[in-house]
């Protein structure tokens, strides 16, 4: 990573050259208190997208500056907008896009960055991002988006590693069907289709949350959308879009899915705030099924107090509103200290187990056999070194830190974990964990700590 990689000065230490994070995690402290939970990643990303079809100043509330959403602001500042980052995770969004062109050095760093391409095209009637690789839980193609904006009549060709889509008419309202829900690409056609002409429809939608938000931020413009949240939406183009000033996005269920799941395993008296726990439902009841009655759920926040026993279940991860395949992870390593076997099927990544190798070596029983996990619960998880392998494996193992016996090094920290939580390290400390930051030599992996 270059020193350079993030221009931000706000709450995202920069690291030299060579240079990562580790967590060192002393396991066994209770969590007690109050956290507050950020806005949400998955919705800011495209809703900083969208908003290149707005003119005039706009602030976004509830934008929390996790890596991600740095990336996307520094593509928006390439295409010709002013970014700035205020106090109480705002962001203010000024002016017009003057290029249509993602950078590859920036757009490979994130794959959501592909979701820039159907503002783009919309605004422009032309865009030209970089085919996103694979990414270690999956190959993770973008067919669905490219057969969406073809639907709508744009031409798309791949050139020196850019998808190139053009409409230079316009685009024009059509019929899709998609053949997976996928949260993306559902995101991508809908922005591209609120300036086309006539009516988009599209079918087996994805109905997560983060694409109903995106959907009430492209209304709040004037944009006629239909169905949001239910697998068909229906869009009605419009010429222009009119410029609002203020957003607020909503509340990331995943962060608030990792602390409740870290509160019930260590946690004393843990309230987290400002949840939306309709979002959080399919988690809700898998805990319940696990024994677990302790959760008092209010309004905007949850009561979790810390649970001695719990029983192994079955969770299938599934497209909203069935499990969330970002909980996945976190969820293992609750099993995995479960009464009991669990079985864990993936249904929406094909190789999202990547944290089971790190799980085993903190003594979690774990056996894989294709998209399934079958977990034998153990008493205890003991410390020892292991690595963040992507965003949510990583969460999955601080959690194993906080509750294993003894100390845990959590490597690539700053890669992987630092993309989707903010100052993980320094909330949890809070709430009473021991976790500590600290940097390491890039291929020097483990410290000289004795664990
Ligand atoms: C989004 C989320 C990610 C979450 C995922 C599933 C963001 C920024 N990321 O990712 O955290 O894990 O939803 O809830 O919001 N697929 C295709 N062709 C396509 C597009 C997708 O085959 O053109 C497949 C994918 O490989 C995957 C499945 O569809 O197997 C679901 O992917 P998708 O819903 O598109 O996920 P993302 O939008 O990438």
């Amino acid at each position: 990573m270059q020193e350079t990689d993030f221009l931000e000065p706000n709450n995202i230490t920069l690291n030299k050259v060579g240079m990562r994070d580790k967590f060192i995690i002393e396991g066994r402290h209770k969590l007690k208190g109050e956290i507050d939970i950020w806005g949400s990643k998955n919705a800011s990303l495209p809703i900083m997208a969208a908003s290149l079809l707005n003119s005039g100043d706009l602030i976004l509330d509830n934008v929390p500056p996790v890596k991600d959403n740095l990336t996307m602001a520094e593509i928006l500042r390439y295409l010709g907008l002013s970014v700035e980052f205020l106090e109480g995770d705002k962001v203010l969004i000024k002016g017009e896009p003057k290029g249509y062109r993602a950078p590859y050095e920036l757009v490979s760093r994130m794959r959501a960055s592909f979701e820039l391409m159907g503002p783009l095209l919309a605004y422009f009637g032309e865009a030209e991002i970089p085919y996103p690789g694979g990414c270690r839980i999956g190959l993770r193609p973008v067919d669905l988006h490219i057969k969406g904006f073809e639907s709508l009549g744009a031409e798309i060709t791949v050139d020196k590693g850019f998808v190139c889509a053009r409409a230079k008419k316009g685009l024009k309202g059509a019929k899709i069907h998609l053949d997976k829900p996928s949260v993306g690409a559902t995101r991508n056609i809908m922005m591209a289709a609120v300036l086309a002409q006539g009516e988009t429809i599209i079918e087996n939608a994805a109905c997560e949350p983060e694409v109903v938000d995106l959907g009430n931020f492209l209304k709040s413009m004037g944009a006629e959308i239909e169905g949001l949240g239910t697998s068909t939406i229906y869009i009605k183009g419009k010429k222009e879009l009119q410029p609002i000033d203020y957003y607020k996005i909503i509340p990331d269920r995943i962060a608030a899915g990792t602390f409740i799941i870290a509160g019930i395993m260590i946690g004393k008296d843990l309230v987290i705030k400002n949840i939306e726990p309709e979002h959080l439902q399919s988690l809700f009841i898998k805990l319940k099924e696990a024994g677990v009655n302790s959760l008092q759920i209010r309004d905007r926040e949850v009561r979790v107090k810390g649970e001695k026993v719990w029983k192994g279940i079955e969770v299938t991860t599934m497209p909203y509103p069935g499990f969330p395949t970002d909980l996945q992870p976190q969820m293992m390593v609750f099993l995995s200290l479960a009464q009991g076997t669990s079985l864990i099927v993936e249904t929406v990544f094909e190789n999202r187990f990547l944290h089971v190798g790190e799980l085993l070596r903190l003594g979690a029983k774990i056996s894989i056999d294709g998209r399934t996990a079958l977990i034998q619960g153990v008493e205890k998880l003991k410390g020892a070194p292991v690595e963040a392998t992507d965003l949510r494996a990583g969460a999955a193992l601080v959690l194993a830190g906080l509750v294993a016996e003894g100390v845990t090094e959590v490597l690539d920290v700053d890669e992987h974990i630092d993309r989707g939580y903010v100052a993980l390290e320094e909330k949890l400390s809070t709430l009473g964990a021991n976790v500590k930051r600290v940097s390491y030599e890039e291929g020097k992996k483990v410290s000289d700590l004795s664990l």
